[in-house]
């Protein structure tokens, strides 16, 4: 089934961002569901779903959740709404048409932690979202749902909302905690993780869920792990809003399974992207942003059905599905100066390799876009990014690599245009030493 709208439900029932339209219409019935049970069988049921976080790693949520050690009294739900990565503008959807939704899946994860409290972490742009996010929050406080002995459980949890100062790099959770702490918005050094005390929010143990993720939960409780799964593919099973910009007729974010449309399907239907203006023939693709290695879009790529294993093929990521189009007409050696300058900015600059590679890239690719470019630029900007990847603190350096790394593989052609024909040396690839450790890997960071 390619379209089904789980997170989107206000296309199928007009004002269910209305606290009354939402419980008139099953709305809180998941978190009286997952109250009636004890917090390690929701944990099980979300973990048998395999539901993935969809704020960028794919890391399955249940699993997240089971990180958790029950025996500390105090642990905290927050959820991540800082929507900074270019071309993602699905969560402020979300945000402003379900928001109850979103507040019912975060309580079902406060209780599945057992947490005292969530906070929602906006990004700054973001105050009217704040703000009508409030006014829902105390809806849901009234209706018993949010705050002080939950639906008469004896077990009381408020949710509250934060917004950024503008940094993306506050997306990244750490960061984001260290920013909600009231900090300067900079990585922290892991381990302690946050699941564990000393690495959360406050020290304490900490469950850091995207927004999109959290509006799953409540559909997964109602309907059940086998439900969810029996929609997507089995390494990526349920929906996925793909936010869908650039050279396209009609960009905008669109909800459908997992592996139920293929790349050509998104971004040529009728019912999607409807095409590229002027009929012009596509010639690259940025499926997860700036951040993600670019794709050259050919038969093989267009037909590539959108699940994180797939995309894992292309030797790209899905990352959250904010999908860049781009026409023949685009210099790719263009896009890569263009995100690396979002980069430099963006480093927060606590390591090295990110905050001296990302100022070094930026200012080769400035001289290779103004014809000044020398005949070992290309080779040196492919050595910079190789030797970022890995070796940074968050993954940030990662990001900032993959435009460089992947838009010389795959459009050398580009490159070669800014320099003159004998001063085009193209890069080999050099020995790599070690990168950085699988535990953030399997702990569920970034
Ligand atoms: C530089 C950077 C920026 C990020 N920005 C966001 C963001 O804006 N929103 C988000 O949900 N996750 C973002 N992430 C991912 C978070 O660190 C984290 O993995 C995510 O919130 C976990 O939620 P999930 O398991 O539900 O996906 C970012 C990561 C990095 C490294
Ligand atoms: S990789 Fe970049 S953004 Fe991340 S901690 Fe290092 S300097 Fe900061």
């Amino acid at each position: 089934m390619a379209s089904q709208n789980i997170i989107f439900r206000e296309k199928d029932v007009p004002d269910i961002r209305e606290y009354d339209v939402y419980v008139k219409n099953g709305g809180y019935e998941a978190l009286k569901k997952a109250l009636s049970v004890k917090p390690s069988e929701v944990i099980d049921v979300v973990k048998a779903a395999n539901l993935r976080g969809r704020g960028g790693a794919g890391f399955p949520t249940g699993v997240k959740w089971s990180f958790i050690p029950q025996t500390e009294p105090v642990k905290y739900v927050v959820v991540n709404a800082d929507e900074s990565e270019t071309g993602t503008f699905k969560d402020r959807q979300i945000l402003e048409n379900n928001p109850h939704q979103l507040i019912e899946g975060a309580m079902i994860a406060a209780w599945a932690i057992q947490a005292t409290a969530v906070y929602v972490y906006l990004r700054g742009e973001f105050w009217d979202v704040a703000h009508e996010l409030d006014k829902h929050i105390e809806e849901a406080v009234a209706g018993g749902f949010v705050g002080d002995n939950v639906l008469g459980s004896g077990w009381s949890c408020m949710v509250y909302t934060h917004l950024g100062a503008g940094a993306y790099i506050c997306g990244e959770e750490s960061a984001l905690l260290e920013s909600l702490e009231g900090k300067l918005g900079m990585p922290r050094v892991r381990p302690p993780f946050p699941a564990n005390k000393g690495g959360g929010l406050y020290a304490e143990p900490t469950v850091i869920n995207n927004v999109e993720t959290l509006t799953n939960v409540p559909w997964i409780i109602t309907n059940g792990a086998d439900a969810y799964r029996a929609i997507g593919t089995e390494q990526s099973p349920g929906t996925k809003i793909f936010c869908l910009s650039g050279q396209v007729n009609k960009p905008g974010n669109y909800e459908a399974a997992l592996g139920g449309i293929t790349f050509r399907q998104l971004i040529f239907d009728e019912a999607y992207g409807g095409g590229i203006p002027g009929g012009k023939q596509i010639k690259a693709i940025l499926p997860s942003g700036g951040s993600g290695p670019i794709i050259p879009a050919t038969d093989e790529v267009l037909d590539t059905p959108l699940t994180y294993e797939d995309l894992q093929k292309l030797n790209s990521i899905l990352g959250s599905a904010s999908i860049i189009v781009m026409d023949e007409t685009v210099d790719i050696t263009w896009v890569a100066a263009k995100v690396t300058k979002f980069f430099r900015h963006e480093s927060c600059g606590k390591c090295t390799p990110c905050r001296e590679g990302t100022y070094w890239l930026d200012k080769v690719l400035d001289r290779i876009m103004s014809g000044q470019g020398k005949p070992t630029d290309v080779d040196l900007i492919d050595n910079i990014a190789k030797n970022m990847q890995g070796f940074t603190l968050c993954a940030l350096g990662d990001f900032a690599a993959n435009p460089i790394i992947h838009t010389i593989k795959n459009f050398p052609d580009d490159f070669k245009a800014h320099l003159t024909a004998d001063s085009a040396v193209m890069p080999t690839e050099p020995a790599r030493p070690a990168r950085r450790g699988a535990a953030a890997a399997a702990s569920g960071a970034d």
